[in-house]
């Protein structure tokens, strides 16, 4: 067992700063660029209740569950979850917990710097007035749509260019993590956290004055359960562990770093409450203008880089707004992207005995090689063409499939049977600081709900495919 023998010593210097950390980690492009799309592609409405629901009675117990799991075994993820099992006579395979979050994490991080990437491409076209030069161009012209989307085409089939922003992400993520938790990770989440939500509360209300504020929130808050299919509450689902950093080694270990004391189950509901404020405040800030414009809100990932680029060329300093909201989801996604990087980073110094600089560099470099396939996925290059159980997709559309909708549910399933059946219910007890009733609620939703409701999805899904 000498390989338990391990563990991390740093520890987040308060109670808030571990909010920050944690709700930087949650708030990224999920909330942004995913959840505006996936919500459109899945018909608004009934789609929003299905993920409050999951949200709810899935994501914020495994997120307890996890915190809890990194807080007792105080080390990396697949550590923690031996120890914790061990020392409730379980088996310490049950390591595999962290390490399918490791390698969650390290795939989604892979193609998430290159997204963050063309963020910082879209600060740069906006900042230099791209937008309403097309705009004004194109009153002569008509094509504007189409000028627009020789943008973000011309973005994605210039590797050069990809690249370049993408290892501007990957610099930036390498050289706060080298820093090391307090110096490195709790620096940025502070100033980069209060600047986001200043940003976002800046767009809605521009979005509010010259969007279509109510026909949004009609699209948004009206539920249409005919559009609800299969497909959509697994994506639903997928979403909810995606946007929370679930099931990725995040939550693990930041709770290994949280100070004693801390309330495992308020935290959580504090950062998931947030996660979803951002989500539909996105939401409330890009239909608007996506409607006044008479556009498609069921554009696909390219309703950010696309469909409101066109918007943001035709309004009122849409230049300066379109810069705020490319700058604001730069932010975003750094946060995210420092937390997914950290498992990496302190798995390699605390099992490989490196120190915190080479380790982020190591990580680091790693994450940048695996990029290129997603950046040669947008290129359209032949060999990041695969095929997925009968269906075709690029590389990056298959390792989102994986991560997001199948490694993180089914990650979560394990978590939420792991601490619901196996660890003892004093020591989860005793980590959550929950009685009564609230420990009740945790249990029922662990033991029964999540898994119940994973498997049910899953079931379903394993029908979808063998179609
Ligand atoms: N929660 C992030 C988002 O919504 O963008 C994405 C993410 C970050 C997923 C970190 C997983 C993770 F470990
Ligand atoms: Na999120």
């Amino acid at each position: 067992m000498s390989n338990l023998n391990t563990s991390v010593d740093g520890r987040w210097s308060s109670h808030f700063a571990y909010i920050l950390a944690a709700t930087g980690a949650a708030v990224g492009l999920g909330n942004i660029w995913k959840f505006p799309y996936i919500m459109g592609e899945n018909g608004g409405g009934a789609f929003v209740i299905v993920y409050l629901l999951c949200i709810l009675f899935i994501g914020i117990p495994v997120m307890m569950a996890e915190v809890m799991i990194g807080k007792r075994g105080r080390s990396t993820p697949a550590n923690a979850a031996a120890k914790v099992a061990t020392e409730s006579g379980s088996s310490k395979h049950w390591s595999f917990l962290g390490m399918s979050g490791v390698v969650a994490g390290f795939l989604i991080l892979s193609f998430y710097v290159v997204i963050a990437g063309w963020a910082v491409a879209y600060v740069v076209h906006a900042g230099s007035g791209d937008f309403s030069a097309i705009a004004a161009a194109a009153s002569d012209s008509g094509d504007h749509a189409g000028k627009i989307g020789e943008i973000f085409s011309g973005l994605l089939s210039n590797p050069a260019e990809l690249i370049t922003y993408t290892t501007i992400m990957v610099v930036a993520t390498v050289l706060v993590l080298g820093k090391g938790l307090n110096k490195g990770l709790e620096k940025a989440v502070t100033s980069l956290m209060p600047a986001l939500f200043i940003l976002l509360a800046i767009i809605m209300v521009y979005s509010a004055i010259e969007g279509h504020f109510g026909e949004a929130a009609a699209f948004m808050f009206a539920p249409d359960f005919s559009k609800l299919t299969v497909h959509s509450v697994l994506e639903a689902l997928g979403h909810a562990f995606f946007t929370l950093s679930l099931s990725s080694g995040i939550m693990m270990i930041y709770g290994a770093y949280l100070p004693e004391g801390v309330s495992i189950a308020k935290t959580s509901i504090w950062i998931a409450i947030c996660d979803t404020v951002v989500a539909l405040m996105a939401g409330l800030a890009i239909y608007p203008i996506v409607f006044a414009n008479g556009m498609e809100p069921a554009a696909g990932p390219g309703l950010l880089f696309q469909t409101l680029p066109i918007a943001f060329g035709k309004m009122p300093m849409g230049d300066l707004f379109g810069t705020v909201f490319f700058v604001m989801i730069v932010f975003a996604a750094f946060t995210s992207a420092i937390a997914l990087l950290e498992s990496a980073t302190a798995y390699l110094v605390e099992r490989r005995g490196l120190a915190r600089w080479p380790a982020a560099i190591v990580a680091g470099s790693g994450i940048w090689v695996l990029s290129l396939g997603t950046v040669f996925s947008f290129t359209g290059a032949e060999w990041t063409k695969m095929s997925f159980f009968g269906n075709g997709g690029n590389f990056f559309e298959v390792i989102d499939f994986i991560t997001a909708n199948i490694m993180l549910p089914l990650a979560g399933l394990f978590t939420a049977i792991f601490v619901g059946w196996k660890v003892k219910k004093a020591h989860v007890e005793k980590e959550m600081q929950l009685t009564g009733a609230a420990m009740g609620a945790l249990m029922l939703c662990l033991k029964f709900i999540a898994p119940i409701a994973i498997t049910i999805v899953f079931a379903q899904l394993v029908g979808i495919i063998s179609l």
